[in-house]
């Protein structure tokens, strides 16, 4: 990394940054995203990053999963829409149109039919997020769209073959390294995560805090990324204020509540509060 193309994302970064919506805005302007997560035995994550993704702003939502986890999932969410087993419809080349971003992953196992999902979604130049069950050691197509990858550092040990150690010890390096040479954006999650994009430059947040360490915060994350891009934000700014607001939700929650006791699920019904205040 070259370290004067770093730097600290900031409370001003993320309020300079931060659009208000035009009035004559509609649902359009604010992009599709397209999730495929869930599995029966996860269902919650499909609704932890979808949550996150409306509850930020994206315009519409469309859940690719099964039918078991949309019946389970719909009344929480009640915004989205659904297509079903889309996972298995996708490398037919049949799929929503007008999708702006993808995130594929969260509650979803290292199955073939993910792999084979991720070879069609590469032959668009649609951005997409890699999170979870969709993160193994690969090579990436060149394309005219991010792709950006999140993964936690049992993960990104998983893709590059370092032990965690390794990893924790010199995480901006190894995260710049392997954004430089595959041209992809790395979100390496964990305390003070560090995003490394494909140019060398990169971002370390200086959010968030150990209430965070419980399953589904990496979901929420995902869903919040997904939505800043869809949004028609930069993938960069997209990605450090989405990763900015996520710590940010939970440092806020931490102020009156007992940070063992925080679910993923409230950090997305704060953010609300939370924007407006910062802007
Ligand atoms: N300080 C700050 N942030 C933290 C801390 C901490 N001490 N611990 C965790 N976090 C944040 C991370 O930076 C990340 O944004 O919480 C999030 C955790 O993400 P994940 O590790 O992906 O957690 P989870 O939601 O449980 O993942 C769900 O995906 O990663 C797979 O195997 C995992 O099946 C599981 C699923
Ligand atoms: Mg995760």
């Amino acid at each position: 990394p070259h370290p004067s193309q770093w730097k600290i994302w900031s409370e001003a970064d993320f309020t300079n940054t931060w659009k208000t919506r035009n009035k004559d805005a509609h649902k359009g302007t604010f992009g599709t995203g397209l999730l495929l997560a869930g599995s029966d035995e996860m269902p919650g994550s499909a609704l932890l990053a979808g949550l996150a993704s409306m509850k930020i702003g994206i315009g519409k939502l469309i859940i690719g999963t099964t039918p078991f986890v949309a019946s389970i999932i719909a009344s929480r969410l009640p915004e989205a829409t659904y297509w079903f087993n889309g996972l298995n419809k996708l490398p037919n080349g049949d799929w929503p149109v007008g999708v702006k971003g993808i995130a594929i992953g969260p509650g979803l196992t290292d199955t073939l039919l993910v792999e084979e999902a991720i070879k069609k979604i590469w032959e668009t130049n649609i951005p997409v997020i890699l999170d979870a069950g969709a993160l193994q050691k690969r090579e990436y197509p060149k394309r005219n769209a991010p792709t950006i990858i999140t993964p936690h550092p049992g993960e990104f040990s998983r893709i590059t073959g370092l032990t965690t150690a390794e990893i924790q010890k010199n995480r901006l390096k190894l995260a710049s390294d392997y954004a430089q040479e595959h041209q992809v954006i790395v979100v390496l999650k964990g305390a003070n995560t560090v995003i490394a994009f494909p140019d060398g430059s990169g971002v370390i947040n200086i959010t968030g805090n150990p209430a965070l360490a419980k399953g589904g915060s990496g979901d929420t994350l995902a869903g919040m990324i997904l939505a800043l891009l869809c949004m028609g934000e930069n993938p960069k700014i997209a990605v450090a204020n989405a990763v900015y607001l996520h710590g940010l939700c939970a440092d806020e929650l931490v102020k009156t509540r007992n940070e063992n006791t925080i679910v993923a699920s409230e950090l997305s019904n704060i953010l609300g509060e939370l924007i407006y205040t910062l802007t």
